[in-house]
This record gives structure tokens, sequence and C-alpha cells, in this order.
């Protein structure tokens, strides 16, 4: 196995991620290796494998030769001692969760997590006893406050949906250690090429590599990087009898998509600030949620955090709230009217009428959402043709 030398860019290390030596030469192209059973010559080795997650390959479920080339491809760019690939972002999460949780333990989250995230704190907190408090993802005080004999994990995320608030790792995640606290941050918006968390004091970020490490929107994949070798041994064992891993096509698929993550990235930034900007000064535009913009209330602290843009997730108000943003996701041309994000396409989304369309008005300003607000996960399309479709769907809406 060759890994990088350190000194080599995130742009270099997608590229050349750590590979395995084959004898004489080495394919560029990561090879999948189908097979899921191994055999052994010698029963002490064989019984090893059970217990060594870094070990020799035994069973599919417990590891994969192109699953382990994900896994330290992640783990390299995050600057983690190991990973975990599982077959969604969700089977990541709850590899995290279910091994490290048990009942009666209390969870510190965010308010504004992913939906699914969300939704399964509240089914371990009904079903098996688990306590949530949930918190801003900007004030350190806050979290300290919420903290209680039985804390055994902080849960944030980088980059917030829909409204791209970004959270204050450091001094969150400074608390968390501080109190013997577990720190696990999902890092899907920002990727590895703006913010590495682990960086900033976390224990475990999470990705659902569905977004932009696959980058193209035909992989369902989630991977969870490690700070430590133990950290990771111990999440290993509770995910290989969950059965959420990956499977190698799924490993295949996601480093393909990674090697061009670099180029990918700066793209969604530089388009994302563009339309941003441009729609901050429409008269159909209440507002603008993107950190890239000065009056983004986290410009500063999004400053510190991220590295070379500010990804490519925005929002916006349109004035005619509930009638006009549903008119005016029914009006997009170019960009497509669909869930999910951080791939090629842009993607537009009106809350109110279709993930969130249970919630009232006053409902969804508590969760911090507006009537009129678009999502857009802005894709590598030319800024011009982008705005063209916005501005024609804007002035379709009224
Ligand atoms: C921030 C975030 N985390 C996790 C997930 C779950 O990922 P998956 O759909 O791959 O299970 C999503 C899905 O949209 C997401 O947006």
């Amino acid at each position: 196995m060759t890994t990088p030398p350190p000194e080599r860019h995130p742009e270099s290390r997608t590229v050349h991620p750590p590979a395995a030596e084959v004898t004489g030469s080495r394919p560029l192209g990561v090879p999948i290796h189908q097979g899921h059973v191994f055999a052994f010559d010698d029963p002490d080795a064989l019984a090893a494998a059970f217990t060594d997650p870094a070990g020799a390959f035994l069973y599919g479920r417990m590891g994969n030769p192109t699953v382990r080339t994900l896994e330290r491809a992640v783990a390299d760019l995050e600057g983690g001692a190991a990973a975990l690939a599982a077959a969604s972002g969700m089977g990541a999460i709850n590899s995290v969760l279910l091994a490290l949780l048990r009942s009666g333990d209390h969870v510190i989250a965010q308010r504004s997590l992913y939906g699914g995230t969300m939704a399964m704190l509240g089914d371990l907190a009904a079903r098996w006893g688990v306590q949530v408090t949930h918190v801003g993802g900007d004030s350190a005080e806050e979290v300290r406050q919420a903290l209680r004999p039985n804390t055994r994990l902080l849960y944030l995320e980088t980059i917030s949906n829909p409204m791209t608030r970004v959270s204050d790792l450091p001094a969150l995640t400074a608390v968390a250690r501080e109190a013997g606290v577990l720190s696990v941050v999902d890092n899907t918006f920002a990727t590895p090429l703006l913010c590495r968390p682990l960086d900033h004091g976390a224990d475990i970020v999470v990705h659902s590599a569905t977004k932009y490490l696959g980058g193209h929107s035909d992989v369902l994949g989630g991977v969870a990087v490690f700070a430590s070798a133990e950290l990771h041994a111990k999440v290993w064992h509770h995910a290989s009898e969950l059965g959420a891993s990956a499977d190698p096509f799924t490993a295949w698929l996601t480093l393909r998509g990674m090697q061009t993550l670099a180029l990918r990235v700066r793209r969604h930034c530089d388009s994302a600030l563009a339309l941003a900007t441009r729609l901050a000064a429409h008269p159909a535009v209440a507002a603008v949620h993107y950190p890239g913009l000065p009056q983004h209330p986290d410009h500063a602290l999004a400053g510190r955090l991220l590295d070379g843009g500010h990804g490519g997730m925005l929002a916006f108000e349109h004035v005619g709230g509930r009638a006009a943003g549903h008119a005016f996701a029914g009006a997009v041309r170019l960009a497509a009217l669909a869930p999910s994000l951080g791939g090629v396409h842009t993607l537009v989304m009106h809350p109110a009428s279709t993930s969130h369309r249970q919630l009232d008005d006053e409902q969804l300003r508590a969760a911090g959402i507006g009537a009129g607000t678009i999502r857009v996960t802005v894709g590598i399309e030319h800024p011009d043709d982008l705005w063209a479709d916005l501005d024609q769907a804007l002035a379709e809406a009224g």
C-alpha cells in the first residue's frame, strides 16, 4: 500500500489516492474486487482477521479490497486514522450512532440537521431512551449549558441544510473535548476540500458519498472517518453486525467520482457565488442565504473555517411566499426539480411544498425555513445558462 506524501495538495491526493501495489505495475483505475469470501491456510490467521479491521480480508461485510481503497482515500483527504465505507450516508451515520450510544445516553445535536439524521435521533429517543438536546451551531456557551453527566456525543454539520449556517466547529468541539464528549461532524456539504473537521477538534466525520464525493447522482454511499484507530475499530465491529457495508461497485464509482472532486468543488463554489450575488440583486428575491455573501450571518466564521470557497449550496426567499416558491420550482428548465445535492446537475427544491409540506408557515419559521424558500444545489453547468434559467423561472413565478 502506498500513501501520498504529506506535502501533496488535496487536488493531487484525489487523483492519486493510497493505492494497493500490484507486482510489476499499478492500475491507474482501481480494480473492482467482486469476491466476498477469502480463504486462509492458517486457522490462527483466520481467527485474527475476525478482530482486526486493518488486517486480512475475510468476508465482504467486514472488508473488501476495493472498499478499503475508498476508505483509505477518504481517510487520507480528511486527515483521519481510518474510515468505514457504508451503503449510504444514513448507513454511515447509523453505524456511528448505534455503535457509540446506549439507552440512557445523552446527545447534543444541532437543531438544523439533515432530516434523516433528525428522524434517527428522534427514533433513538422514542424507542431506545437516548436523550437529545438541540442547540444552534454557533454558541459554545449553549453547548456547555446543555452538557449532562451522561452526555456522550455532540453531533454537528459543517454547513447546514437548507439555510447554509456554518457551525463554529473549533469552539463547539473544544467544549465537548473538555467534557470528554465525542464530536461527530457531517461534512457532506463542505467536503474535505473546503473543511477538515478533524483538524478543528472533531473525533468522527461522516459523509453522504451520494453527494459531492460521488458527484454524479449515480451512486448511493456513505463514509465515516475516525481520528483514531481505536474509535474506528469500535465502530467497525458494530457496523459489520449492522450490515450496512458498502459494496465494491459503490466504492469503485465513488473513487472514480472523487478523482474530479477538486475541480468540481471549485466550479460549484464559483458558480454558487455568482448566482447568489445575482439573486441578491433581483427584485423578486427577499433574501439569499450563502456563506460567501458578506451579509450572511456566518460570513466571517466561514472565512476562518472554509478554505478555498463557500460550497455549492444556497437558498433564497421568494418575495411571493409559498405560492411563488411552488411556481418557481415548477418553472425551471435547465435546473431539475429533484431531491439530493452535490452532483454535476443543478437541482432546486421548494421545501414548503415538498420535504416540509406538512408544516404551516409558522411551523416552517420555527424550523428556520421560509414559506418561499428555494434550495439550490449548484451544478457545473455554465453559470450564465444557470442564471438565464433562474431568471426566467423568477419571472414566470411572478
Ligand atoms: C447532510 C446529509 N447527510 C446525510 C445524508 C444521508 O445520505 P444518504 O442519502 O446517502 O443516506 C444526506 C442526504 O441528503 C445529507 O444531505
